[in-house]
Formats: structure tokens, sequence, C-alpha cells
């Protein structure tokens, strides 16, 4: 079993490779760009194939398709982080739009025909009603961000290309997911690193924050990543699904349980340069189908997931 995973050098691909490894489910190839940083892979470089390619260069991704003929294919890389999308909007919809396309066509063109995994986002649904909650897969689409226009992109190829060539694609819409190793411009490490950084002595008891009124339905990154592999094994191809806790958490909740878990004593201070152009109010997903087709269940507790998010950045080396 041959699975190649892009985005590897990322937080949720590197997680993905961890739990293939352990459970010795198959051979991992990862992609990387020339300049790509390689910390969070570090402990797997040995034990994983590294190709270089860039998404973005239809040949560059047809050569890594011939050559590795992958029996699945999890698609991870991406322009992930939604304030950066308004920010540089055709940077985010040319990387996540046409990477995926280009991944796409190589398949067509080399025929073959893997099993694709497709990361959608709970960020396509945008503007939800609280009356539309808990979120199952037929809530409307109505995107808020460049970053939401590009997943509906990445959603709709993914079944368009299904429809059309019979391409075995899974569309999953990932709400948020966070723990060890994700990048500190995401909220819960954002504000985790913040914390262990007064902790350190390396900034004065301040912490800065945006939109706390927000609600997101956070999962464990090692819980997503179980649910992405059982994705390629256990759902319908051409079908979408969510995968998330089906419980949601105000950000100012989460920063409490944060202070909470470090002790620390700290005066919290809205900086406008954190607030979006719109924001998505509420994320609460209904995780029925998924758990229907797959038997998914979490094992991470979100209060466990955040404990070892700040110890993570505890061990960080300075
Ligand atoms: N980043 C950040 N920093 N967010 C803050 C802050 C802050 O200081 N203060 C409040 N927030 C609020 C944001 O306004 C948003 O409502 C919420 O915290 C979560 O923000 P992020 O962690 O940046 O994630 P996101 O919800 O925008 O997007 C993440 O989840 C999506 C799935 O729903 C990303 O992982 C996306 O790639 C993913 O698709």
């Amino acid at each position: 079993m041959k699975i190649l995973i892009t985005g590897i050098t990322g937080f949720a691909g590197s997680h993905l490779a961890d739990f293939i490894l352990k459970e010795n489910l198959g051979t991992i190839v990862g992609i990387q760009r020339w300049r790509s940083d390689l910390t969070n892979v570090k402990h797997l470089l040995g034990k994983v194939d590294m190709y270089e390619c860039d998404l973005r260069d239809a040949s560059s991704v047809r050569d890594l398709i011939e050559s590795v003929k992958p029996d699945k294919i999890f698609h991870l890389a991406a322009q992930s982080f939604v304030p950066t999308s308004w920010n540089a909007p055709t940077e985010s919809l040319s990387t996540n739009i046409l990477g995926q396309l280009n991944i796409f066509e190589a398949v067509k063109k080399v025929k073959i025909d893997p099993w694709i995994h497709i990361a959608g986002s709970s960020e396509e649904y945008g503007m939800v009603f609280e009356d539309e909650v808990p979120i199952s897969e037929t809530n409307p689409l109505r995107p808020l961000s460049p970053y939401a226009v590009s997943k509906v992109g990445q959603d709709m190829l993914g079944y368009q290309y299904f429809k059309s060539f019979g391409m075995k694609i899974v569309r999953i819409r990932g709400f948020n997911h966070t723990g060890p190793r994700r990048a500190p411009v995401f909220v819960c490490s954002d504000f985790a690193k913040q914390i262990v950084d007064m902790e350190k002595g390396k900034r004065k008891p301040e912490m800065f924050v945006g939109n706390l009124e927000a609600r997101r339905d956070f999962t464990d990154v090692r819980d997503m990543v179980k649910g992405y592999w059982f994705a390629l094994e256990k759902c319908e191809p051409g079908e979408v699904y969510n995968i998330c806790s089906g419980k949601t958490w105000y950000i100012k909740d989460i920063l409490s349980m944060l202070i909470e878990i470090s002790g620390a004593d700290i005066e919290v201070k809205q900086d406008p340069k954190r607030l979006r152009p719109s924001d998505v109010e509420i994320l609460l997903g209904d995780n029925s189908k998924f758990i229907r087709a797959t038997g998914w269940a979490r094992e991470y507790e979100f209060k466990q997931t955040l404990e070892d998010l700040i110890e993570f950045w505890r061990d960080f080396p300075e």
C-alpha cells in the first residue's frame, strides 16, 4: 500500500503520517518544496520518502504521480489560515484550487485509480444561523472569506471529478482541530504560546486576542487524522462527510481553560488587527453521517488537547 500525503510537513499531515506508521498501514511518500520548513517531520525523516514537488506546477505533479503511483492520496497541502486569504486572495485560491486540480488531472492522465481524500472545511458553511445547528452536510454553503470560497471550490471539484470520471474521491469537511505542532497563528496555539512565553519570562503578562465571541467545534488532531484514514477505508466515493466533535466552545472559554491550565495571572487585551472583515460566528457540526459510515469515535477530551498543546510549547526548543 503506497500512501501519498500532500502537506506532510504541516500540522495534520505530520500527525497522519504518525498514525499510519504506528498502525503499520503502508509506505508513505510525502512532498516538500525546496523551502519547506521540516520541523514537524524531523522525527519522520528516514521513515517516509520525501519527494520534491510544487502542487501549483502541473508538470511537477504529473512527474510525482507517475513515479509514485499511489494507492491512496491524502490531499492536505493548502493555504489554511483564514486571515491570510484576505491579504493574499489570489495566492490562496490558486494554491488551494489549482493545486488540487493538478492532482486530479495527473491521476487521470497517468491512468491510475487511487482513493483520494479531499480536505474541505467547516468554513464552507460560513454564515450559519442559530436554528441551523448542528450543521449537517446538507446545510447551505455561505462562505465568508476567500479561504472558504477556495474550500468550496476544492469540494465541488471533488464532486465533479467523481461524477465526470468516476474517480474515488471522498470529500471531508473538517471542523476546527488543534493539538501539538499547531502553528501559532491559529487561535488555541497562539494563545497557548503567548501564555508559555509569559511563563518563560519572554513577554509581559499581557495577552492579545481577537474576536472572543465566536464559537468553534474542536477535535484533537490525532482523532481528526484517524478520521481521515477511516474516510478512505469506509466512506462512499463522491460523498461528503463532516468530521467534528459535535460540541462547540466560545473562544473566550478556551482562553479561560488555557489560563487555568497555566495558572498564570494575565491581563487580556483585544488587538483590533486580530479582528476579521467577517468572522464565522458559530460552527457546531453534526457528525452522525460520518460515524454511521465508519464507527469513528474520539479518544481525546478537549481539555487534554489543550494541556498537550501547552506542554508542546513548554518543551519547544528555544
Ligand atoms: N487566529 C486567531 N488569533 N483567531 C482568533 C484570535 C486570535 O488572536 N482571537 C479570536 N480568534 C477567533 C477567530 O476570529 C475565529 O473566530 C476563531 O478564533 C478561530 O480562529 P482560527 O484558529 O484562526 O481558525 P479558523 O476557525 O479561522 O479556521 C480553522 O478552522 C477551519 C475549520 O473550521 C483553520 O484550521 C482552517 O484551515 C480550517 O479550515
